[in-house]
């Protein structure tokens, strides 16, 4: 029925990546061939432990499957070192074995804590990712990074652990509050102005059948494309060494620093990420790049699209010069930039000075006062 599984080949075994309708029915099936024993964990959190946690339960459940569940805080809590201990003790408790597969139904705070969990009980049982957020669907879902957070450092504790399976079921995005849509625009847009020049191009003009309406043949075609391009991206890179994964982190460098300067607070991860994004496009233009007019026509209208929390009044240069010293993706001295030298055409530079960075913040928000 529908499209065919997407293969990702990243890590030890290729896994299939299904986005589609009416999925969640078809979970039992799809999980039997991927993990025998009819036996399964589902993690989910306290938001969605009624609606889609407990109907993917139930209709395990139909299917002769044992099932415990369990849900975790929500929100970032999920990836709080204490929610993971309890998790360990759920699955202790429940004797859970080495060959039982961990079911994570929810965003990416969900798949990246149950993912961690799964990686380490028993050194490893088998994952498997049920996104429920645009974001998790087109980005946390794919690639295998799983982590929690460490009081001092968001992320910092994790491991490389790929799924067995991702079921990213479009019908689940329909109870998705429209910031927490948007906010995964945020990766979408990116995925556009890094690696595609004709998904840019369709996306500008799918916009409205995509996220105002949220048809259904619009989602399913973008976030196929999407997770299409993060498993690209990730296949030859696993573990983030080469280069190319860390292309991923355009806009990033930016809006870690702006997430973590505001304290996790203010922004959701996908809007700062788009201001992480606006401020790597002036930078690209003050060096002389992106310099074809429809190219950039076509990222600042896209950029606009996005919606995002003004920027924080009194937000101090200091605090966010020191949120980029503490981001993790600093080589030497200096953070590592992706920009862009055109659409689809992006550069990794380390040598942006304070200067150059402060200028490109003053333009970013120059271009946002603007009508
Ligand atoms: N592993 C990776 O590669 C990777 C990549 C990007 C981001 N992340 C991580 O992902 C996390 C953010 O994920 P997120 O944006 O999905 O946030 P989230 O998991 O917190 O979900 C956002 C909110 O939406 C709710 N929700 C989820 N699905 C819903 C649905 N279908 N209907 C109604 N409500 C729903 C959740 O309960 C939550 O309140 C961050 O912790 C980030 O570090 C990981
Ligand atoms: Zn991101």
């Amino acid at each position: 029925m529908g499209n065919p599984p997407i293969r990702v080949r990243v890590g030890p075994k290729p896994y299939p990546v299904h986005v589609g309708r009416g999925l969640l029915a078809r979970l039992p099936r799809l999980l039997a061939s991927r993990a025998p024993g009819r036996r399964a964990v589902v993690i989910t959190d306290a938001r969605l432990a009624r609606s889609l946690g407990a109907r993917v339960a139930r209709s395990l459940r139909a299917a002769g499957w044992r099932v415990d569940a369990a849900a975790l805080p929500q929100g970032e809590r999920a990836k709080s070192l204490a929610a993971l201990v309890h998790l360990y003790g759920f699955l202790i408790d429940r004797r859970t074995e080495r060959r039982t597969p961990l079911v994570a139904v929810g965003g990416g705070t969900v798949g990246d804590a149950a993912g961690f969990a799964a990686a380490t009980y028993f050194r490893g049982i088998p994952l498997v990712h049920v996104p429920t957020t645009l974001l998790a669907q087109v980005d946390s879902a794919i690639g295998g990074k799983t982590a929690v957070n460490h009081p001092l450092v968001k992320n910092a504790i994790g491991a490389f652990y790929q799924p067995v399976l991702v079921v990213a079921d479009i019908d689940a995005l329909a109870s998705l509050p429209q910031p927490e849509l948007a906010a995964g625009m945020a990766e979408v847009v990116k995925y556009a102005l890094v690696f595609d020049r004709s998904f840019a191009r369709w996306l500008d003009s799918s916009w409205r059948q995509a996220v105002e309406l949220r048809q259904t043949a619009a989602l399913i075609r973008l976030v196929r494309h999407c997770v299409r391009l993060k498993a690209a991206a990730a296949a030859d890179d696993e573990k983030d060494l080469f280069g190319r994964r860390e292309l991923l982190n355009f806009g990033h460098t930016f809006g870690h620093a702006l997430e973590a300067a505001t304290g996790y607070r203010r922004f959701r991860h996908g809007e700062a990420v788009a201001w992480g994004m606006r401020v790597a496009v002036e930078l690209s233009k003050g060096r002389g790049w992106l310099t074809e007019r429809s190219e950039r026509t076509l990222a600042e209208a896209l950029l606009r699209r996005l919606p995002s929390p003004s920027w924080p009044r009194g937000l101090r240069r200091g605090a966010l010069l020191a949120g980029l010293a503490g981001d993790k993706k600093v080589a030497g001295a200096r953070n590592v930039f992706i920009l862009l030298r055109g659409l689809g055409r992006p550069v990794r530079v380390r040598d942006v000075s304070r200067r150059e960075l402060l200028r490109a913040i003053a333009r970013t928000l120059k271009q946002a006062r603007r009508p």
